[in-house]
């Protein structure tokens, strides 16, 4: 199966076309000097390289020297265009005040902690990351491989702190893949210059960040239970789009423009005032866009409390969305728009954010031998 470049402008797996399924992983640093700290950085942007290319990873140096090159469960399964991107959590810059690394006084200002929004059920073990890893691919196998590969490289230096695998059913569906709702996700997202515009991160800097992009990741547990007992007309109108087509409500077709002000016959908005859709577009946000890369994810069940009548406490499925998003600075993408969304997305009754994550991705690696955000360690 094909092969996705490694090296270039931009890190992969942003405006690479969507793959089918996702491993991301969030560390922690343990490593304590600077040079421990940028050698797990190089050692992991040429293990990634060699992933990419279909090639097992080459015999471990430094904190996992001695041990087996590869674990070898991707052998014979081919690149399946895999992409793996690295980015850098607040963590990396202070932590508690401690400037660990000697970078505190290079983070940049759009690298803020996510602030807490209406409705959040942030679970402490799936929040934050000094570092972050987001490997996607053709195939399930090949991306949890990848990951496990930077994990065991890096024993000694980072540990994880929490993961999540995803899937889309990209490879198989035809056209926009649907998420466990039932409904197309990922119709309206920046195209072609909009990159430049919302994407990238532009001269505003810092230097090392410029053709880099910041990576909010949630992941939002699906009440499914709850959503399945709703019919149809109410699921379109928290969603503001038909089921089977994607289209706008009122519209045929999915790519029909998403007409915010027309009325039905009894006058009334036929995107209703808090659909998902209409909270969450450009027109309700200042013109702002954010690029959505999400995946849907199945942890089986657990037991929980149902955030319904008779509130019983049951066991309950543990399945909703990775939601990721790329953004060129979340205090104008994410934040404002999910801070909107929080409040008055009727489709926000049926989730729950249980994880998050917020990181730096800088610009992409530009040839073999130079690793990922050497700039900001002030390598040329
Ligand atoms: C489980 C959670 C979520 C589900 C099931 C979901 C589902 C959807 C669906 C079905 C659409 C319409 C099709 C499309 O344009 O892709 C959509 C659009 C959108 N969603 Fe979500 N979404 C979720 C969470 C979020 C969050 C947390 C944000 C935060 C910013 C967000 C932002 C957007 C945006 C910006 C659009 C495009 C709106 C437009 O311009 O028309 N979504 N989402």
């Amino acid at each position: 199966l094909g092969v996705e470049p490694f090296y270039g402008d931009h890190q992969g797996g942003i405006a690479t076309t969507p793959q089918s399924d996702a491993y991301f992983a969030a560390f922690d640093v343990v490593a304590s000097s600077r040079g421990d700290l940028t050698d797990l950085l190089r050692t992991w942007t040429q293990a990634a390289a060699r992933m990419s290319a279909g090639l097992p990873v080459g015999p471990p140096t430094g904190f996992a020297a001695g041990t087996e090159p590869d674990s070898g469960d991707a052998i014979g399964l081919g690149p399946c265009r895999l992409t793996v991107n690295f980015g850098f959590g607040p963590g990396l810059f202070s932590q508690d005040g401690e400037d660990r690394f000697g970078l505190a006084s290079e983070r940049p200002a759009a690298l803020v902690d996510i602030p807490a929004f209406f409705g959040d059920q942030l679970l402490a073990d799936k929040v934050g990351g000094d570092l972050t890893v987001h490997a996607c691919a053709d195939d399930p196998q090949v991306a949890f491989h990848a990951v496990r590969q930077l994990a065991r490289l890096g024993a000694g230096a980072a540990r994880i702190s929490w993961v999540q695998s995803g899937f889309n059913e990209a490879a198989v569906s035809e056209g926009t893949p649907r998420n466990l709702m039932g409904f197309k996700d990922g119709t309206i997202n920046p195209v072609g210059r909009q990159f430049d515009e919302f994407v990238w991160v532009g001269g505003e800097g810092p230097a090392w960040m410029r053709g880099g992009t910041y990576l909010v990741v949630r992941r939002i547990r699906m009440t499914l239970e709850h959503w399945d007992t709703k019919p149809l007309e109410i699921q379109e109108a928290a969603v503001g789009r038909r089921k089977e087509s994607g289209a706008p409500i009122g519209s045929t077709n999915e790519f029909d423009p998403l007409d915010l002000q027309r009325l039905d016959g009894r006058g009334q908005l036929m995107i209703p005032l808090n659909s998902h859709v209409r909270v969450a577009a450009p027109a309700s946000n200042g013109g702002e866009m954010l690029l959505r890369r999400s995946y849907s994810y199945n942890d089986g069940v657990a037991q929980q409390v149902e955030r319904w009548l008779p509130y019983e406490n049951t066991l309950l499925y543990d399945a909703g969305l990775l939601f990721c998003a790329y953004q060129r600075d979340p205090r104008r993408g994410f934040i404002p728009i999910y801070r909107n969304l929080s409040e008055n997305d009727l489709m926000a009754q049926f989730t729950e954010h249980t994880g998050s994550a917020i990181a730096a991705l800088p610009a992409g690696v530009p040839r073999a031998g130079a690793w990922v955000g050497q700039a900001l360690f002030g390598v040329a």
